[in-house]
Order: structure tokens, then C-alpha cells, then sequence
């Protein structure tokens, strides 16, 4: 049987037994703060079982999507080595919303797997919690199991949790023991990899409370969870989950591109690994999650680096992952259409990643052996506590990688100064996050040192009013400053990317400036600046004004992401999603899922509609505390990885937008104003940031541009001013270069009938010019005649000069004889006696022209 026909026969068995078949809940959670990812197939179902939630049903199965990589249930390190844990399987469950019980769980999965899947009755195993005698009866009475093969277990074994917190209960397991020895005992629960469970019968009947107690559920449930990898491995007749059809098209496709065969140990682990490792980011990516530097994008990023490095192994150096995505989308693509559809996203977001580890781990590697060298140098062999972090820090080596390469070398890691260096680092990173208009970050961890009144409720009336009257229901004394717990508040504490809203209080009519709020144990702590050490007690009345301008700014600022996000769903597609922000009075930050830059024009467009839709005066739509479910129905979009309770708050503005949302906001899109996009970047591989302003940081936005375009205006005019004058000098320099060639003609001069003639040919751009040598000859002689010549642009130039003095005495005009010159040169021209210019076309008879002049001159004098 294929593992296509068993999911499928697991679905229509419980489809026989009168059970809705629901899909798979996302691999990311969107409504529950207390997991990183989906661990379990009753994770969507969470709400049913605290009797907070209800659905049309009152039996469901399918098969969910599981990831156990944090938190309780975590097999990071166990997967390639063994050949039955996984970061990402898939989890046939079945459950009974206070429907059926014990009896028919046991009955119906005794009857699938023995009837439907004919495993060896012989060699199946039930275990019954220790002191669960109902569920060992039911097991005798209900199946034709052996009843030597019930077991009883305690806590460890057969007791289920989701978490630290949530719905729990009794269980029964079934193994199968493949071994020679199937009929002994104890194998059972021993971790021998030939005896494992394959599906484990919850009996959900108790709440975990966060301090530890259990409490009763309205209800009893069946919850139900098999391992899909598991049972396809033991109907397929295989040792091993990775020999099954789930997983050799992976590990085909590894061997393929490595071109190692999957044969001896050391070679099946890291295929092992890859394999499975692929499965995780594929899913989790296409669900919304991304490799990033923290929580579940941290987590992401050490799966693709862990499955990166075994790649290494493989001689892998190159990129590849990504190639191995192509592979899940034919093999599961139709039964999660979700990663056929974002395949090429997911592929880019992986192959960047690579792309990017590469880069740190050739650096880092290098830097590594450098390291080493001068240990051994020095006769050390344990890798100082700082080059660790640095490798850490700058290479992004995880502190395990450089373990395993230190080991390789023989050597050690100073793992305690890492650490402390680690938390300096966060100490570092906390103080550095911390809104900048906040000026004090008040780090509390508990109450137990307020002075408190009463049961100190904090009542939040921010969504309403800027202003609330209040009693102090619990002070503490803080060397300069208070810190007051007021009944009812206005103030908004940080959350969802929206800043901390400042103010005063008045007490008895005294103002305190509010210089930090921050939350504990659901309390918001007012932190007041007591310069005067006035005496502040409980019990006080006291007025709690928010700042308004600040607040007024900040929620437009809020309102203005939640139109930023679906303009840039509607420009650049639906891939787009939240992935953080941050709200504050001067600005916005919005990060979000897109692979490629956002281009200037796709920028524009998305600004544009923005403000298109803020114009049309949208007024909003505040959902408050209404059910989970219902937001989820009416179609809320939902940032991945935001908290979400059981009660939760939609804001919507007409049909344009609809968030899940706890923050506040404008009460009609018109007072944001305008939105102006500042800056688009890179915030992490596959996550774009846009930072604007809304309302008046528009209007201090266009002020400064004005003012720098003023100035750069000024400078302009004052350079182009500078330019002229500078022009005016070099035109000044280069007319006094060339009137030096007037000296040339002045050096020496003919005499015809006692008159000095002076000649030259001189280099002229243009007739202006030449006429200019001309003046300059004139002023510079006596008494003569001085005649020019230039070839200017092909064509000749000429000029005739004849002093005051010549003109008088015998009668001489330039105009003349420069007229009889240009007929030699082709041309003509003439003027006054003083001075006259021709011009002629025969460049060649320039010299000819120059010959003349005596004689010419001669000839006008008789
Ligand atoms: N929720 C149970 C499990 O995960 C079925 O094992």
C-alpha cells in the first residue's frame, strides 16, 4: 500500500464512523502564544477542550502537519540518527468533542489497524496509564489483544500534555514490536528503535494550570494521534521511516545531486537529515514563518544550517536545499496545496538562506583555523569564551557547530564565558529595542514588592478616552521615581509593535510626569518622575491623562500599517505578510514576507492607494472581544506570531482592511491624513521593511525636503555665480594669451615710402577676435599700418589697422587696402580708414595675401 492509500484509508475509515474530515490547522500557530509551532493534532482544537470554543461537530479526524523542534515536545536531536523521529511528520488523529469515550478509541483504532491494515495481532502492544483500570478493561473487552500485552505506565509514558500549560490526560498507546522476541515484555517504552509506538489514545479530561495544578474540563474528550511516517513504515513492511515512498523521492533526490549512494551509516544520517530537515522549512515557509534571527525564524534558521552543514558532508558546498522543494510540491503538493502554490517563494527564501550561510561559514571557517593556529601555537586547547561569540556573533556559528569543530581538532570551548557573553548581548539588545521616546526601561518581574490594595485590578479605558479618573490600587517606592497601579488606565502599554503611551498623572491636583509604563502580571505599572518626593500612597484619587498629541500620532501611525499591509497584499500579491512592526509617535516600521526589493514604481503605486483609500473617509469598524472563531470567520487577516486570546479585537476599515488587532486607532481613515513612504530595505533574507510617516510627520517630512531643496538651491546659484565669474577670468586669461601674438607682429616692420608696415598671421576662433588683435595693434603703434591674417573655420580672415597719424598724412584707409587683400584670398570687405576687417575662401593664399601688403599699401599712398 502506498502512503497516499493509507492516509487516504485512515480518512475514510473515521469518515465511516461518522467523523467530519477537517483540514490541517497551519504548521505556524496563529492563536496560541504558548507554541512556536504546531506540535499536535489537537492544537486547533484546544479551545473545544477548555470548553471555550465549540464547532458544528462533535467528531472530526484528518491529518495535521506537525513540527517538534521546541518547548515539550522536541526531537531536533535525535532526527537522522534514528530512524523514526522527525522535525515535520504528518499526524492522523481523531477526536470526540464530549462524544464518544474511551470505548470506541480503543475499539475503532484496534479495528483500522487490524482489519483494515491486517497488522500482526501477535506482535501489537497496549499500555493503559497506571491507575486507568477502565481503559485495561475496555482493551480486554472491546479487542481480541492479548491481554498479557497490556501494560500499565506511569506519568512519563502515559500521561499526555500539550504543554506547560493546556488540556491533558490519560493515554493509551499501541506499539508494535518487530523483533524475533515480539511476545516479551520489555521492549515496550525501551527506545529500542524495533519496537515503537504508532499511535497514542488521549483521554483529555484535565486543564494544566499555569502554577502546575490540574483542574477538571466541563467535558471529557478523545483526542487521538498516530505517527503517519510510522504507521506507512510498518505497513509497508520497512525498518525504517526514510525507506518508505514518504521519503526516497527525497533521499533519491539527495543521492542524485550529491552523488553519494545511501548505503553505509555515514552516509544515511546526514541524508537522513536533509531529508527531513526540508520538510520542516518547507512547510513552516509556506505557513508564513521565515529563517530570521529570532524565535521561530531562529529556530528555522539552525534547521536549514543544521541540514546545510550535513549537507557538507555530502560534499555539498553549494546551494541545494532549495532544489529539494520541487520534490515534496509532486509528492504532497495536492494533498497541501499551499506549498505547491508558494513553491517558488519558498524556494527563493531557502536558496538565500544558503546562500547567505555559505558566505558567514567560509569567513567564519577561516577565522576558526586562525583561531587554532594560535592556540597551538600558544600550547591552549580550549577556544577562549570571545573568539566563540565572535564566531557566533559575527559568522553566525551556533555555538553546537563550533563545539563539533573544536572537537574535530581536539579541542575545547570556554562554554561559560560564551554564555555570559550571550546574555550581555541581549542585555544589550533589550536596552537598544526599547522605543527611544521612552526614556526609562523598568525591568519588573513580579508585585511582590508593591505596597497593594484590594484585588488591584487595571482596568484598561484607553480605546475610549485620553482621560480617566482612578484610585491607586499599588505603589512602590523607587529611589526618584513611583510606580503606580491605578484601578482603571488609559495609558497603552507596548504591545503589538505600538509604542508606550506617556502623560501625567495628577495627584491631589499635583502633576507627575508618566516617564514609562510597562506590564506585570496584567497590571500596568505607571512609573512617575517624583523630583519632589511628594508622599503618594493607595487608595488616592488621581486623574490619568495620556498625551494626546503623542498618542494621536501614534495611532495614526498604527492605522496607516494595517492600510500599508493590504495595499502591499493587493500590489504585490497575497504571499505578502506581516512579519512585524513598529508603531511610534514620529513613524512607522512595517516588516513583511516579499523576496525581491520593492521596486520605486511598485513603492508609489502601494503609497498611492493608500492614500486613494485614506481619502475616501472610511470610518472604522472596532470589533471588540468578540469570539476567536468569529474574527477568524469573518475573514480577519492574522499576523503570524502575534498573541492571540481566547476573546480578540478586529479592526476594520470597510471593506479595504480587517486585522486581528489589539491596538488603537483613528476613528475614520481621513485623520491619518496623508501616508508618505520613506525608506524601503532589507530587514532579513526574504523580509522587505517600509518605514513612513502619517499626518503631521508628513507635513515635517515635506517641510525638511523643502528646506533641503531651498538649500541646494542656494548652493546652486552660488555655484553657478562662481562658475561665471571663473568662466569670465579664463576667457579674460586665454584673450591675454592670444593678444601676445600683437607682439609678434610688432617685433619687426617693413618701411614702404618711410611708413612701417607691420604683418603677421595669428590664430583667431572669429572675426570679433581678430578685429580685437586689431584694436590692440593700433593702440600699440604710433604711426604705420598693420595688417592681420587668421584662418578661421576654413575661411580667411583679415584685418587692416592705419594709425591716426598715416590717415592724415597721406591719406591711407584700411578699409582699401584690406578690399584689395581679400580679392587675392577669394573674398572681399572693407571699412573705415582707422580699421577694417574682410574676409575671403582661399585659405591656401593667406601667405600669398600677406606678400601683398607692401605694395598695396604702396599703391594707395600714389
Ligand atoms: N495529542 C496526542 C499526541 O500528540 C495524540 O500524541
Amino acid at each position: 500500500m502506498t502512503s497516499r492509500e493509507i492516509r487516504q484509508q485512515f480518512i475514510d475509515f473515521f469518515k465511516s464512523k461518522e467523523h467530519r474530515i477537517v483540514p490541517s490547522s497551519p504548521v505556524v500557530p496563529f492563536d496560541d502564544p504558548t507554541l512556536l509551532f504546531t506540535n499536535a493534532g489537537m492544537n486547533q482544537f484546544k479551545d473545544v477542550f477548555l470548553g471555550k470554543g465549540t464547532r458544528e461537530y462533535k467528531r472530526a479526524a484528518d491529518t495535521q502537519k506537525c513540527i517538534r523542534v521546541s518547548g515539550k515536545h522536541n526531537d531536533l536531536e535525535e532526527v537522522g540518527y534514528d530512524t523514526y523521529h522527525h522535525t515535520f511528520f504528518e499526524m492522523l488523529g481523531n477526536w470526540s468533542f464530549g462524544d464518544y469515550y474511551k470505548a470506541e478509541a480503543i475499539e475503532w483504532a484496534w479495528e483500522l489497524l487490524t482489519e483494515w491494515w491486517k497488522l500482526p495481532k501477535e506482535r501489537l502492544w497496549a499500555t493503559v496509564y497506571q491507575t486507568d483500570d477502565e481503559a485495561l478493561e475496555l482493551w480486554k473487552t472491546k479487542t481480541d489483544i492479548n491481554p498479557s500485552h497490556i501494560l500499565r505506565f506511569g506519568d512519563k509514558d502515559n500521561f499526555w500534555e500539550m504543554g506547560e500549560t493546556g488540556p491533558c490526560g490519560p493515554c493509551s498507546e499501541i506499539h508494535i514490536n518487530l523483533t524475533d522476541d515480539y511476545d516479551n515484555p520489555k521492549y515496550v517504552n525501551a527506545g529500542v528503535p524495533e519496537c515503537i509506538e504508532i499511535w497514542n489514545l488521549v483521554f483529555i479530561q484535565y486543564n494544566r494550570e499555569p502554577d502546575g495544578h490540574l483542574i477538571d474540563l466541563p467535558s471529557k474528550h478523545v483526542d487521538t494521534g498516530m505517527g503517519f511516517e510510522r504507521a506507512c513504515a510498518v505497513i509497508q513492511g520497512k525498518n525504517s521511516n526514510y525507506d518508505t515512498d514518504v521519503f526516497t523521492p527525497l533521499i533519491d533526490k539527495v543521492a542524485e545531486i550529491s552523488g553519494v549512494k545511501y548505503d553505509t551509516e555515514a552516509n544515511k544520517i546526514p541524508m537522513r537529515v536533509i531529508a527531513d530537515h526540508i520538510r520542516t522549512l518547507t512547510f513552516a515557509i509556506a505557513d508564513g514563518a521565515v529563517p530570521g534571527n529570532d524565535g521561530r525564524g531562529y529556530v528555522l534558521r539552525r534547521i536549514l544550517r543544521r541540514a546545510a552543514r550535513y549537507g557538507r558532508k555530502l560534499g555539498l558546498t553549494k546551494p541545494f536545499l532549495f532544489s529539494l522543494v520541487e520534490v515534496l510540491v509532486e509528492t504532497m503538493g495536492d494533498i497541501f496545496p499551499e506549498i505547491a502554490e508558494k513553491q517558488s517563494y519558498i524556494e527563493k527564501v531557502i536558496k538565500a538562506e544558503e546562500v547567505s550561510f555559505n558566505h558567514t561559514l567560509d569567513r567564519g571557517i577561516e577565522l576558526f583555523e586562525s583561531i587554532i593556529a594560535d592556540l597551538k601555537a600558544d600550547n591552549k586547547n580550549i577556544i577562549p569564551g570571545e573568539d566563540v561569540f565572535k564566531l557566533y556573533d559575527t559568522y553566525g556559528f551556533p555555538v553546537d557547530l563550533t563545539n563539533v569543530m573544536a572537537k574535530e581538532k581536539d579541542f575545547t570551548i570556554d562554554e561559560v564565558k560564551f554564555t555570559e557573553l550571550m546574555g550581555a548581548q541581549k542585555q544589550r539588545g533589550r536596552e537598544a529595542n526599547k522605543d527611544k521616546f521612552a526614556s526609562v526601561s523598568f525591568v519588573l518581574n513580579d508585585l511582590s514588592a508593591f505596597d497593594i490594595s484590594g484585588d488591584a485590578k487595571s482596568e484598561f479605558t484607553g480605546y475610549d478616552e485620553l482621560k480617566t479618573k482612578a484610585k491607586i490600587t499599588g505603589h512602590k517606592k523607587d529611589e526618584d521615581k513611583d510606580l503606580v497601579i491605578l484601578d482603571k488606565t488609559p495609558f497603552y502599554v507596548e504591545s503589538g509593535g505600538q509604542a508606550d503611551d506617556l502623560g501625567k498623572l495628577y495627584i491631589n491636583s499635583n502633576p507627575f510626569n508618566v516617564i514609562d509604563v510597562t506590564k506585570v502580571e496584567g497590571k500596568t505599572i505607571h512609573v512617575l518622575e517624583n523630583e519632589n518626593d511628594a508622599q503618594i500612597v493607595t487608595g488616592a484619587e488621581v486623574l490619568a491623562e495620556v498625551d494626546s498629541v503623542r498618542r494621536w500620532d501614534i495611532m495614526r501611525n498604527h492605522s496607516a500599517t494595517h492600510f500599508l499591509d493590504a495595499a502591499l497584499r493587493k500590489i504585490l500579491g497575497s504571499h505578502v505578510q506581516q512579519a512585524g512592526s513598529f508603531v511610534g509617535p514620529d513613524r512607522l516600521r512595517f516588516d513583511f514576507s516579499h523576496f525581491a526589493k520593492v521596486s520605486e514604481s511598485e513603492l508609489a503605486d502601494v503609497e498611492a492607494l493608500v492614500n486613494e483609500e485614506l481619502r475616501l473617509n472610511i470610518p472604522l469598524t472596532h470589533h471588540r472581544d468578540i469570539p476567536f472563531d468569529e474574527a477568524k470567520k469573518m475573514g480577519a487577516l492574522m499576523f503570524f506570531g502575534d498573541k492571540y486570546g481566547d476573546k480578540v479585537n478586529v479592526v476594520q476599515f470597510g471593506d479595504f482592511s480587517m486585522e486581528f488587532c489589539g491596538g488603537i486607532h483613528v476613528r475614520n481613515s481621513s485623520e491619518i491624513g496623508l501616508l508618505k513612504i520613506i525608506s524601503e530595505s532589507s530587514s532579513a533574507s526574504g523580509i522587505r521593511r517600509i518605514e513612513a510617516v502619517t499626518g503631521a510627520g508628513v507635513e515635517q517630512y515635506i517641510n525638511s525636503q523643502l528646506l533641503s531643496i531651498k538649500t541646494s538651491e542656494e548652493k546652486f546659484a552660488e555655484l553657478a555665480e562662481s562658475k561665471r565669474k571663473l568662466e569670465k577670468e579664463i576667457a579674460e586669461l586665454k584673450m591675454k594669451g592670444k593678444l601676445s601674438q600683437v607682439d609678434t607682429a610688432l617685433a619687426k616692420f617693413t618701411k614702404v615710402n618711410g611708413i612701417k608696415v607691420y604683418k603677421s598671421k595669428v590664430a583667431a576662433d572669429n572675426m570679433d577676435e581678430l578685429k580685437s588683435f586689431g584694436d590692440e595693434l593700433r593702440n600699440k603703434i604710433k604711426d604705420g599700418v598693420g595688417v592681420l591674417a587668421a584662418k578661421i573655420e576654413d575661411k580667411v580672415g583679415l584685418v587692416c589697422i592705419v594709425s591716426d597719424s598715416i590717415i592724415k598724412e597721406k591719406n591711407l584707409s584700411a578699409g582699401k587696402i584690406v578690399g584689395d587683400l581679400a580679392k587675392i584670398v577669394g573674398g572681399g570687405g572693407g571699412g573705415r580708414p582707422h580699421l577694417a576687417t574682410a574676409g575671403g575662401k582661399d585659405v591656401e593664399k593667406i601667405n600669398e595675401a600677406l606678400d601683398q601688403v607692401e605694395k598695396t599699401v604702396e599703391k594707395w599712398i600714389k
